[in-house]
């Protein structure tokens, strides 16, 4: 039979064991977050979907999505850009001007404004939650002029406007 005093030194040890572990979870919680230096967000999009679900699209921006889908996987995956953190017209517009100005980019400026239609069409929609938080980050003068844009955008890929 084991003695009491054995149990009352292993329920000791017990707790000892279980306050180490606790002194220990601050630790565990405390450890940095992931990394979100531009090269590691970079991977993490190159991992992700590599498709945009666009059938209930409107016309317009399922053919914008055509162009996006095929100039924007030429130098690499196109889920870069489908899981990118970019959702407002002033996020997308110099990236796409960026990408468009690299060598044999074959993005004409044309081109280049179809793809930004579709990829702010497509935040509205599919990062909608997302471009509301990008939205309310701004000065009221700011997000005034972002949400006409988007409003702007939104009208012509429903083939609304003029
Ligand atoms: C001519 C080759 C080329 C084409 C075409 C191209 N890209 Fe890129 N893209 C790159 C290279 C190289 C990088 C990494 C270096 C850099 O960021 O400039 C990159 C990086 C990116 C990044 C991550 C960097 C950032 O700004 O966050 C995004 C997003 C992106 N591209 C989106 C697009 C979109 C959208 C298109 C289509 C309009 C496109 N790319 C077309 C070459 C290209």
């Amino acid at each position: 039979m084991i003695s009491s005093k054995k149990v009352f030194a292993l329920r000791r040890q017990m707790l000892s064991a279980a306050l180490i572990m606790l002194a220990a979870l601050p630790a565990i919680s405390a450890t940095p977050a992931a990394d979100e230096s531009p090269k590691a967000l970079i991977a993490k999009w190159d991992q992700g979907t590599a498709t945009i679900e666009v059938t209930n699209y409107p016309v317009a921006a399922r053919a914008g999505y055509e162009l996006f889908a095929v100039r924007c996987a030429r130098c690499h995956k196109l889920a870069r850009s489908v899981n990118a953190d970019y959702v407002l017209p002033d996020e997308w517009e110099p990236r796409i001007e960026r990408m468009r100005n690299k060598w044999f980019s074959g993005i004409d400026k044309e081109t280049g404004k179809r793809i930004l239609d579709f990829l702010v069409y497509d935040a509205s929609v599919r990062k909608k939650p997302r471009m509301d938080a990008a939205l309310a980050k701004l000065s009221a003068e700011s997000r005034k002029a972002a949400e006409d844009r988007i409003m702007e955008i939104r009208l012509r890929c429903e083939n609304k406007a003029p």
